[in-house]
């Protein structure tokens, strides 16, 4: 989820892809670059850190002309540094390229292009794009030929936008990461998302996946891949500048609960192949976990919630695992063998606690591993090995697709972990996988009904909100009630269904709604817990299938696809990220900025 500018005009292109680069900063901000045709080549300027950075480094140096591309990234490939920021360029610095998504082939390629006496600077999987256009211009191809035949040679997913030495010309091309252009008068731009030129232009035309775009001074060209034209009508977007990082969007929370389709898809990219019921986690190949006998997860918030999803994830797959909250280890942690694996799970990889946890990890001996959601982030170095989510910057301060992405790889994991220490995958492969793979076109329907909106409206003068859940149906339970009562300021408790009748039963009255989440993990039992709230007067909300028996017994019904019971939890969680979300909005809480709480906690 980086951020992509690119410009052809009558001025000067460096100002327009500085304003950019910044409207886009939300996007991805650990380096920046851009790149200019500077009159005798093409001026190349990029640095690790925020736009700013960027800007001090340019300082003096002259780089003019009105053509040019710009990148804000979010690392995927290789750490935040200077090398690996954008635009990268081939060995000649005749192209230029920024890039949006994940090159899954970018690997063979490389060595394919190595082969051919390419040398490579960077980390990335991105500068094979370069490599491969000039590649394909050597041959004796034309500019726009080589780069189709590039563009073909990609698999995974991109937006990409190039610039070759000599000419005025910006080509680009989309699949699965969005592109759009911007048109006014006789300046052109590139963006991957509205915001980076909406002070100079409302008309846009988004690209579709297999697009390829040829702007230039006089106008744009539209295609598909093998080079045949193809229409894409102009539209006029109505946003408020200001606003325009949320998008459509009323809030960073919302955009982010939405983004989930994306995230997800992201997230498991490359990494599993339904058809043969294989999971591939690129650091981690058959046989790394073999020694491993028992596993801790450390972690914090919602954090701590995905930990304990990935902890019974685990255990349902035959692993000793324990979630242990990190602020807790230092005096709790159990010990520590030979044969200990200890996962922190931590989205900014900063939050101090989970950090002194994995340093008390590491001193007594333990294999550690990271799975957070920033590359170069300080947990990513320290720990032995780490696990990207490929998320993208979440902005709001409540975690919403961060907790979704970290269930799922976390759930991927123990599968990893469990085929090497007992052999062969314990869960049955062929039927997660192809639910996952599912997950995002499931996650992008579920998210045009109403069902949460409604259910926050009917409730929202409630005393007390209760969440329920059995198996993985427990921290969601739990993670349902962080949500609500770090944004709405309600009460709000979330318990293992079971333990409803010792004890938090006596706080039950006709004012305290409770969310009943059914995962497939004993769910007559859970229903069982409900029913007795609700014989006590409390009204109950079943999340579960529109064909699951507890619609006919719940007071009201919010519904999730049928899917593995693996994952059923993780479609009820965002679930509850609406109904937390629509009950803040009704309230005029200030969503993504609850009080008293940061994005990043970094003390004790
Ligand atoms: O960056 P981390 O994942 O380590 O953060 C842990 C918690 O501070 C975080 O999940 C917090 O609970 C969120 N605000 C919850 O929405």
């Amino acid at each position: 989820m980086c951020g992509i500018i690119g410009h052809i005009g009558t001025g000067n292109a460096l100002e327009t892809l500085l304003t950019g680069l910044e409207n886009l900063e939300y996007r991805g901000y650990d380096s920046a670059g851009i790149a200019v045709q500077n009159g005798s080549g093409i001026a190349v300027q990029k640095r690790s850190g925020k736009v700013d950075e960027l800007k001090n480094s340019i300082g003096d140096r002259h780089i003019e002309g009105n053509v040019g591309i710009g990148h804000t990234r979010w690392s995927t490939h290789g750490p935040p540094t200077d090398e690996n920021a954008h635009p990268h360029t081939d060995d000649t610095a005749d192209v230029a390229v920024v890039h949006n998504g994940i090159i899954e082939n970018y690997a063979d390629l490389k060595s394919w292009l190595r082969e051919r006496g390419h040398e490579f600077t960077s980390d990335t999987d991105t500068e094979v794009i370069p490599h491969l256009i000039q590649y394909y211009l050597d041959a004796g191809m034309a500019n726009e030929a080589a780069f189709r035949r590039a563009i073909d040679e990609l698999e995974g997913s991109y937006a990409v936008t190039a610039m070759l030495d000599g000419e005025h010309v910006l080509y680009a091309a989309r699949q699965g990461s969005p592109l759009v252009v911007g048109v006014e008068d006789d300046e052109f731009f590139l963006a991957s998302d509205v915001p980076a030129f909406l002070e100079y232009t409302d008309t846009v035309v988004y690209l579709e996946d297999g697009d390829v775009a040829i702007v230039d001074e006089d106008g744009v060209e539209f295609t598909d891949l093998a080079g045949e034209s193809i229409t894409r009508e102009p539209e006029t977007v109505e946003w408020d500048p200001e606003q325009a990082g949320k998008g459509e969007y009323d809030h960073f929370m919302l955009k982010e609960i939405y983004e989930q389709p994306t995230s997800l898809a992201q997230a498991i990219e490359g990494r599993i192949d339904p058809e043969n019921g294989r999971i591939a986690l690129e650091d981690f190949p058959s046989g790394t976990f073999e020694g491993v006998g028992n596993v801790q997860l450390i972690a914090c918030g919602t954090s701590y919630h995905a930990a304990l999803y990935g902890s019974l994830a685990l255990n349902q797959a035959g692993i000793r695992a324990t979630a242990l909250l990190a602020n807790e280890y230092s005096v709790t942690a159990p010990p520590v063998d030979d044969e200990t694996l200890v996962i922190a799970v931590t989205q900014s990889g900063e939050t101090a606690d989970t950090l002194n946890a994995l340093r008390q990890a590491t001193a007594a001996g333990a294999d550690t591993l990271t799975v957070t959601n920033v590359v170069g982030s300080t947990a990513a170095r320290e720990a032995d090995d780490t696990l990207f989510i490929r998320a993208g910057p979440e902005i709001g301060v409540a975690a919403t697709k961060t907790f979704s992405s970290q269930a799922v790889m976390l759930t991927l994991l123990a599968q990893r972990i469990a085929a090497d220490t007992c052999g062969e995958p314990p869960a049955d492969l062929t039927s997660l996988l192809p639910d996952l793979s599912r997950m995002p076109a499931q996650l992008e329907s579920m998210l045009v009904t109403d069902d949460a909106a409604r259910i926050a409206d009917r409730y929202r003068d409630s005393q007390s909100y209760f969440f329920i859940g059995r198996g993985l149906g427990y921290p969601v339970a739990l993670e349902g009630a962080l949500k609500f009562k770090e944004i709405t300021y309600e009460h709000a408790e979330g318990f293992a269904s079971g333990e409803l009748k010792h004890g938090p039963l006596a706080l039950v009255t006709p004012n305290t709604p409770v969310f009943a989440v059914f995962t497939g993990d004993e769910d007559e039992k859970t229903l069982k817990n409900a029913e007795e709230a609700q014989t006590r007067g409390a009204p109950v909300i079943a999340i579960c299938p529109d064909d699951h028996r507890a619609v006919e017994v719940a007071d009201r019904h919010i519904a999730i696809p049928a899917t593995d019971s693996e994952l059923a939890g993780l479609f009820a969680n965002v679930q509850l990220q609406l109904v937390s979300y629509h009950a803040a909005n009704q309230l005029d809480r200030p969503i993504d900025k609850p009080r008293n709480l940061a994005k990043s906690v970094t003390v004790e």
